[in-house]
């Protein structure tokens, strides 16, 4: 049964079982009919306790079931009888209590939960509002902005949030059902409260934020048409009576659901989740983690070791000597401290992670450590110089995994003692936000040691990716190839701010030449310089970006790059201009305009022709592993679902 119904003395309860996280699918919502039948004939219980079996009260609605037909009792109509039931019902909530979850939880009289749990309606990074009354009812109990904040962000909150807003009546810090039974008795008998459908929306209290807020939303949502959508029936939810506004929010959520965005943001959700899943791991028992080193306190170096502390891995930084240890110690430590500024942790958890730290400049205190990352300068020989090194000091069974965006790890492995226990651990940076990790997995790698790696992605909250050893892996090989055809265009007849003009309105968060500024353009000269000896002359290669370094325009940071920077402005640079057109000249290249469509068109053919290779090539699994990648690591929008979903949905562009 995944509904079912206890008499508790003089309380029902009613429990959803519908695992893994208690999606509201065709059967729980019959159930859930079927519940509210019988605990309203029932004239034993005075109150009914709604709660949920295992890790999640209703983590919302059944995402699968989005692709068929929709199934009777729909999800409003199923709230709205519980919310016309005569007695009272207590949501007594855990997990997390997401979008139908919540609303569920919204057509019930009273809301308790325990403490760690956190509320969400995450339906826009679907591609979709609420369409079961969440629009309408949350902005009926909480301040308007902060409900309009909820469902355009879809970004959950804790239940000490959810308590101050006044989402929930209470907070369990033990036994969540002991709470819901006092309140129940508190309450029993008859539903005194006004359910919220039947309640006025709360005022604005500051218009002109309120009118801020939806600006925002707008301008970020830069092509997303549900975070758009979602301010939209929050402002109808304000505007109109509750009954009118959920037909429009209804109207507005079925329209979405079948718009390509959300097959899309759906595509990738499930994508995420099973890029991961290598059937040649499945029974393989991952090596132990329980304390991790890392090599380098650089900017990465630090980001890992935080990300790591965070998840509740003791973490050992070594650094070569003193001065670099307490760098990296005071990096990771801002880091943590930064944590606690946003309300991540607290005081007492930011004592702890700091008390988990520890820093050394030897590798001896490294030999009980179970996996050890390096994170030193994209070298190869000093990254393996590292590898040795630590050959001689760790446990036989520990593993060395190297952070790097680009470098033969097969190589690196084949020069210690033991490659079977070599992984690559491509980390983004700021590691600690980053979600995505590519887990590269060299030859010689055993399964045990590949399982680890996915564990500890999986233990740091990261989607990982898998993929084999070449040259910039899955990420930073399709990045090279769309960066080459940019600069080939921007050669044949674009300037860098057409390319990323019409890379943001595609919806990039930047431009491939905006980026480059950003990141700084003396790192990629120097590679290019170490491999002019070996490139192959009769490949097409761009001098431009050279030539900005020869000029000493290394972007940002030095006022002037592919753009001027002069007075805190970023302006199209004249000077870039008459070099590019100089440039074309000189290779006899007639110049001829190129559309802001064909830009974009010319991107993503040769994002989805490297991608191609590398699935031939066996570097990457499967197509939706380089939709992950894409998504997550180089600001491929979300919406689109990724360099080959959108190869087989061309709509959705
Ligand atoms: N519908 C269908 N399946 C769902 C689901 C949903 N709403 N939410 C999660 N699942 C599935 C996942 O695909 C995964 O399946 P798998 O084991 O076959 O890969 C499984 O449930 C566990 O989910 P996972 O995300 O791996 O677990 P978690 O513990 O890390 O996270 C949640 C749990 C609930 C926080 C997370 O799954 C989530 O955010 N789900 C989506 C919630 C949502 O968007 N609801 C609104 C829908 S409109």
């Amino acid at each position: 049964m995944v509904v079912r119904v206890e008499t508790k003395d003089d309380l029902a309860v009613v429990t959803i079982d519908n695992p893994p996280v208690n999606a509201a699918s065709q059967a729980v919502r019959a159930g859930l009919l079927a519940a509210i039948a019988e605990t309203e004939a029932n004239t034993t219980a005075k109150a009914v306790i709604l709660c949920a079996e295992g890790r999640t009260f209703t983590a919302g609605a059944d995402v699968r079931e989005f692709d068929k037909q929709p199934m009777p009792p729909h999800l409003p109509d199923v709230i709205q009888a519980i919310e016309d039931t005569t007695k009272p019902w207590i949501a007594a909530l855990h997990g997390s209590v997401l979008g139908g979850g919540l609303e569920i939880a919204l057509g019930c009289s009273h809301r308790v939960a325990l403490r760690s749990t956190r509320f969400g309606l995450p339906e826009v990074t679907l591609g979709l509002i609420p369409g079961a009354g969440g629009t309408v009812r949350l902005p009926r109990l909480i301040d308007p902005l902060e409900a309009l904040n909820m469902v355009t962000s879809g970004k959950p909150i804790s239940a000490a949030t959810a308590l101050n807003l006044g989402l929930i009546d209470d907070i369990a810090d033990g036994d969540v059902m002991a709470c819901a039974i006092a309140l129940a008795r508190k309450t029993a008998n008859a539903r005194t409260r006004t359910a919220l459908r039947h309640r006025d929306a709360k005022p604005v209290e500051d218009p002109a934020a309120w009118e801020a807020a939806k600006t925002r939303i707008i301008s970020k949502a830069r092509g997303a048409l549900a975070p758009v959508a979602a301010a939209r029936a929050v402002q109808t939810a304000l505007d109109l009576p509750a009954d009118q506004a959920q037909i429009q929010e209804r109207e507005a959520f079925l329209t979405l659901k079948s718009d390509p965005q959300s097959a899309a943001l759906r595509y990738i959700f499930f994508a995420e989740r099973s890029a991961s899943k290598l059937p040649e791991l499945k029974g393989v028992e991952p090596h132990q983690l329980t304390s991790i080193g890392v090599i380098g306190g650089g900017t990465m170096g630090a980001g890992i070791a935080a990300a790591c502390l965070l998840a509740g891995l003791p973490v050992t930084l070594a650094e070569r000597d003193e001065a670099a240890r307490s760098a990296g110690q005071l990096r990771i430590t801002a880091i943590l401290e930064n944590s606690r500024k946003r309300g991540l942790i607290d005081q007492g958890k930011l004592d702890a992670l700091t008390a988990a730290l520890s820093t050394t400049t030897t590798f001896e205190a490294l030999t009980e450590t179970d996996l050890i990352i390096e994170a030193v300068f994209e070298d190869m020989d000093v990254k393996t110089q590292v590898l040795q090194e630590l050959d001689k000091h760790i446990r036989r069974d520990a593993i060395l995994a190297s952070n790097t965006s680009y470098l033969d790890i097969n190589a690196m492995a084949a020069r210690t003692k033991h490659p079977e226990r070599v992984i690559g651990l491509h980390f983004f940076s700021p590691a600690h936000i980053m979600k995505l990790v590519e887990v590269i997995i060299p030859d010689e790698a055993a399964p045990s040691v590949v399982a680890a790696g996915f564990a500890l992605a999986r233990k740091l909250g990261k989607i990982a990716v898998p993929a084999s050893v070449c040259d910039g892996f899955i990420g930073n090989r399709i990045m090279s190839a769309y960066r080459r055809e940019c600069e080939y265009m921007v050669e044949d007849g674009a300037l860098p701010w057409d390319v990323d003009r019409a890379m943001r309105d595609f919806g990039f968060p930047m431009g491939v030449f905006e980026m480059q500024d950003l990141a700084g353009l003396d790192i990629r000269w120097a590679k290019r310089k170490s491999q002019a000896a070996t490139r192959d002359p009769a490949q097409r290669y761009v001098h431009i970006a050279d030539k900005l370094c020869e000029a000493r325009r290394f972007g940002r940071k030095t006022g002037q790059g592919w753009y001027d920077y002069a007075g805190g402005k970023t302006t199209p640079s004249q000077w870039v201009e008459n070099l590019v057109l100089a440039e074309s000249a000189r290779k006899k290249i007639a110049r001829t305009p190129i559309s802001d469509a064909e830009i974009v068109q010319r991107i993503l053919s040769t994002m989805q022709a490297e991608a191609q290779a590398l699935l031939t090539e066996g570097i990457a699994r499967r197509p939706e592993g380089i939709d992950v990648v894409m998504v997550n690591g180089y600001g491929f929008p979300r919406w689109c679902g990724g360099p080959m979903f959108l190869k087989n949905h061309p709509s959705v562009d």
